[in-house]
């Protein structure tokens, strides 16, 4: 193929999605979504930002030791400490990139910086200096680009090229720009960039006005030949442009574009589950490639359309994104090859130990439940290290409701430590009593910010999965867990919040107030 054909796609799902409120991920979570990125075909993994936290550095360092495939990169500002610190957690992967960003704004520059603009051009050069004297891959951002006048902008890229940037990535920090202007800017640049050849041009967009789709396809018609973009597009605010709907655009409208990624598209769909999975937040029905309508037919002139040919209504195949259905019902009667078989039509591969496990699950879920559906399957399978993440455990929980007397709870726990702890109280409701036995055996106070608990597949004796959001300490926590018991999904979606919070304190990790975003690197020196 024609490399100018390709372009490239750069995942930041585990640091600009990972930094947004509510899906922060444990390292083994992360860990496990980076070999999924490699599955799915990624380019560049962006695995974090190692100068934010203990929790960051260690993660991106065991990403680029363990994934293999794709080239692991690593966020820093413009300081030396910042980029010695990431090409530190990063010289194990065989290939990995440092990515230095500085924000070139008028608004950043007065409001955030106050830097004059020769300061801004002398310390990103020193930036990219500093990093290519540690690795040859280095990309730059000039962050808040979209706001930054064409002429200055045009003059840090130049310098930063000739500084030694080997990608130059454009973001649209706020999500402020509309298509026509942003390909203007990407048309500027390479008229006015003395040295662009040189570098890769790429497009980081946000979506706060909708349009990190759009705004990212428009730049690669005017020349970007990288795109930055997240799985289920999670990231700061209203996130950022969706992996699966860019890919998908290129891939459906390839004639248009005449262009082609690197990416396994049949991996979308449970790669799409497995974030969803991991981080709690599920994929609105509606949405384009992975949502659960995004292939359903429901008015009669459509059925209609669809059973004379199917691309009277659609635009691409299901199978394509990877979206198997199958007519075959799973129960108590099923056996290892056929829980097997569905497991892989749903597009996970596990070990024998991993599906070992999920097959005694699966029996014993199959005891309580008729027919088990791929939303239980999947729960089944992605059932995050959650509650096992340690260090408490849920031992036993007795809860008594109704009579007009108030909820009672009985939770019994074990710490890794050794200890069991037997707490029992009165609640509002179940519910209520559970997560208040659990604070009241671990010591963990937390404040409940939301609880949602939904079915996670069809039929009365449906699993409902409940997730739970906690703040602790300035900081959102999640947590979920899915029974055919709704109280005891409740609890030990409740019991994965106290072990993640208890992870955190003894991993010393910083408040996300320290971490990276824009608003946040506001005190950060530079
Ligand atoms: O949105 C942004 O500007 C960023 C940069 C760090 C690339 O995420
Ligand atoms: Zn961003």
């Amino acid at each position: 193929m024609n490399t100018a054909d390709q372009v490239l796609i750069f995942d930041t799902t585990l640091r600009d999605g990972e930094q947004s409120p509510g899906c922060s991920m444990t390292q083994p979570e992360k860990l496990r979504f980076a070999r999924a990125l490699a599955e799915l075909g990624v380019d560049v993994i962006e695995a974090g930002f190692p100068a934010a936290s203990r929790g960051d550095f260690e993660a991106v360092n065991a990403i680029a030791r363990e994934v293999h495939g794709p080239v692991i990169c690593g966020l820093a500002r413009c300081n030396r400490d910042d980029i010695e610190l990431a090409a530190k957690a990063l010289r194990d992967a065989p290939r990995h990139r440092l990515h230095v960003f500085l924000a070139t704004s008028a608004i950043h520059r007065e409001h955030k910086l106050n830097m004059a603009k020769e300061e801004i051009i002398r310390i990103a050069v020193e930036g990219v200096t500093i990093a290519r004297g540690l690795c040859e891959d280095v990309e730059f951002s000039p962050e808040d680009a979209s706001r930054t006048e064409l002429e200055f902008l045009a003059q840090v890229v130049e310098a930063a090229i000739d500084a030694g940037a080997t990608t130059v990535n454009i973001p649209d920090t706020v999500g402020y720009t509309v298509p026509y202007e942003f390909g203007e800017l990407f048309r500027y640049l390479r008229k006015n960039v003395r040295g662009i050849e040189r570098a890769r041009l790429s497009v980081h967009c946000h979506d706060d006005l909708g349009m990190a789709v759009a705004n990212s396809l428009t730049a690669v018609v005017a020349g970007a030949r990288q795109i930055e973009c997240t799985v289920n597009g999670i990231g700061e605010r209203a996130g950022n442009c969706s992996l699966e709907e860019v890919v998908m655009a290129l891939k459906t409208r390839e004639t248009f574009f005449n262009l082609r990624t690197n990416i396994q598209t049949t991996r979308l769909y449970p790669t799409s589950r497995l974030l969803s999975n991991i981080v709690g937040m599920p994929i609105p029905r509606n949405k384009a490639i992975v949502g659960e309508n995004a292939f359903a037919h429901e008015s009669g002139i459509h059925q209609h359309g669809m059973l004379k040919h199917h691309s009277t209504y659609e635009i691409m195949r299901p199978e394509s994104v990877g979206l198997t259905r199958s007519s075959l019902v799973l129960g108590k009667h099923s056996g290892r090859h056929a829980l097997r078989e569905r497991i892989q039509q749903l597009g996970f591969e596990l070990d024998e130990p991993e599906f070992n496990r999920v097959f005694a699950e699966f029996k014993a879920l199959a005891d309580k439940k008729k027919e088990l559906f791929d939303g239980d399957i999947e729960s089944l399978v992605l059932r995050a290290e959650g509650t096992a993440m340690g260090p408490w455990t849920l031992v036993d929980l007795q809860t008594v409701a109704g009579g007009g007397a108030p909820a009672r709870a009985a939770a019994k726990l074990r710490h890794t430590d050794g200890r069991v702890v037997e707490r029992g109280v009165a609640g509002d409701g179940p519910v209520d009593a559970a997560f208040k036995a659990i604070e009241a055996a671990t010591g963990i106070d937390a404040t409940l910010r939301k609880f949602e608990l939904r079915s996670v597949s069809a039929g009365e004796d449906a699993q409902g999965e409940a997730i739970v959001y906690v703040e602790y300490n300035q900081r959102t926590y999640r947590g979920s867990s899915v029974s055919t018991d709704i109280v005891e999904a409740s609890a030990r979606a409740f019991l994965e919040v106290v072990n993640r919070i208890e992870l955190a304190r003894t991993a010393g990790a910083r408040t996300r107030d320290e971490r990276t975003g824009s608003a946040r690197i506001a005190q950060a020196a530079v």
